[in-house]
């Protein structure tokens, strides 16, 4: 099995563009495989693939014992509006609110390469959101206000520094 590790803001692959899935196979497979357990290890409920240095459209959330795999997902429509606190595994530590559709249809792929359209409300819709983000490039900390987005970048720039991770965004 590969080794991947949780990979935090700034590090750069983060924003970096990501690109569809292609090839849906054995190695896709055992790639989403490897991202449940990651994303289980760390008490996540969602993980994509940026967070752990590849830059794929695929992304992963469990939520009430149901496991989902998003492959080049996209919204398709969304309705209504709700305002709740989020965290992320990419920014240990920081949590704020964030507006998000309360709910949303979206097109995905499942691992055998068929289309499937999901429907999420409420805290699913918001996961869902959220890892389509970062499949976006866009990150939690892009939703707080300039004064909140300053003080976590700050948090984080010195945390990188304690451990001497990679480089800057
Ligand atoms: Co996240």
């Amino acid at each position: 099995m590969e080794h991947y590790t949780i990979r935090v803001y700034p590090d750069p692959v983060l924003r970096r563009e990501t690109r569809p899935v292609m090839d849906f196979d054995q190695e896709l497979v055992e790639l989403a495989r490897n991202m449940e357990e990651i994303m289980f290890a760390n008490d996540g409920v969602g993980l994509a693939a940026p967070q752990i240095g590849l830059s794929l459209k695929l992304a992963v959330v469990f939520y009430e014992g149901v496991l989902y795999c998003l492959i080049n997902p996209e919204i398709i429509s969304s309705k209504g509006d709700d305002y709740m606190e989020e965290g992320c595994l990419s920014f240990p530590g920081i949590y704020g609110k964030v507006r998000r559709p309360l709910s949303v249809s979206v097109k995905s792929f499942d691992l055998d390469g068929n289309e499937q359209i999901l429907h999420a409300e409420g805290f699913l819709a918001r996961a869902f959101c959220h890892e389509i983000d970062h499949l976006n490039g866009k990150l939690l900390i892009d939703h707080f206000s300039p004064m909140k987005k300053s003080l976590a970048r700050k948090k984080l720039f010195r945390l990188k520094k304690e451990k001497g991770l990679g480089e800057d965004e």
